[in-house]
């Protein structure tokens, strides 16, 4: 199976635990000194990890340097691999391979005020962004939420930074009075105010269900997803997907997804997660229904029915058009 091809050579410059189970690494440029590429808050980068991974990472520095990238991942243990391999076999003084920054997850240029949130290892591009809205001056307010104290990343870095005063900690074993009550900070939605999540997904659920339930309207609504469960279901059965190119059908069993049926059948898609999360994968969808099970698209795209995720959706049909 294909994925995005790498085009930067970096070196980790340094490995640092952050907090239980959280490790960030930071990424200077195989030459030293040389610039990295620019990028803006709520970026990630592709990294082509050692046994042929590739995962993404958001970018967590302030998004105004350009000598490096600092990235921070959670041991998962119920992970593919990915963050596995990172905590476990990647040391300082490595060369890694990675893509420039991609951004799914930009800032409004017009916003009046912004509301960042975020829940556990989610706060990377939420951090990136806290730093931008900062240096620019912006009226922002940014609530962090996890489990514990000892389960947070960059509680210090947070509290050295000028905008101190606009994080509020969320512990869940915290006590009463400091938990994140959503529906009184998402009640009233402002016209001009845009609200960013980024976290697991039952956090970034109850953040958008209570937002959507508030009145927040979908284009004042940011998000992004950084791991998912892709949910398997008992209906999960076998389909078939057409090359409108070629005309070829190509079968996809009950346990395969559709980019593996089509990269055995010689017919590569460009992935990169694997998780309906990032849609590198995204393709058009000429006739047929898909079965959506990516948190990529917005439910009015989803609706369409004219693209999906092959790299986990499925079909409602018995036949797709892909256009391929
Ligand atoms: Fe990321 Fe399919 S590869 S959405």
């Amino acid at each position: 199976m294909s994925s995005s091809a790498p085009t930067l050579t970096v070196r980790v410059a340094c490995k640092a635990v952050e907090a239980t189970d959280i490790c960030s690494f930071e990424l200077v440029a195989a030459e030293d000194s040389a610039p990295l590429p620019a990028f803006s808050a709520g970026s990630h980068v592709d990294v082509h990890l050692p046994g042929g991974l590739t995962r993404q990472y958001s970018l967590c520095n302030d998004p105004h340097e350009t000598h490096r990238y600092l990235i921070a991942v959670l041991r998962d243990p119920a992970s593919r691999g990915g963050s596995q391999a990172m905590h476990a076999e990647v040391q300082e003084g490595q060369l890694l391979q990675i893509s420039a920054p991609k951004n799914h997850f930009g800032l409004a240029h017009d916003a009046r005020r912004s509301l960042l949130l975020a829940g556990g290892i989610g706060v990377t591009p939420i951090l990136c962004m806290a730093e931008r809205l900062a240096m620019v001056g912006a009226d922002f307010a940014m609530h962090y939420s996890s489990r514990t104290r000892a389960r947070t990343a960059f509680v210090e870095r947070i509290a050295a930074s000028p905008f101190a005063p606009q994080v509020h900690f969320h512990f869940d074993d915290g006590d009463a009075a400091q938990k994140l009550d959503l529906a009184g900070l998402l009640k009233d939605p402002q016209a001009g105010a845009h609200l960013y999540v980024c976290g697991p997904k039952g956090y970034m659920d109850a953040v958008l269900t209570t937002a959507r339930a508030s009145g927040w309207p979908e284009s004042q609504l940011h998000y992004e997803f950084f791991a998912a469960e892709v949910a398997k279901s008992e209906t999960d059965a076998s389909f078939e997907v057409q090359l409108a190119s070629s005309g070829r059908v190509i079968t996809v069993t009950k346990d395969q997804t559709v980019t593996q049926a089509l990269s055995a059948a010689g017919v590569e898609v460009q992935t990169a997660c694997e998780q309906g999360v990032c849609g590198t994968c995204l393709t058009r969808v000429l006739s047929g229904v898909p079965d959506h099970k990516d948190v990529y698209l917005t439910p009015e795209e989803q609706a369409a029915n004219d693209q999906f995720t092959p790299c986990c959706s499925r079909a409602k049909t018995a036949r797709l058009v892909l256009d391929l």
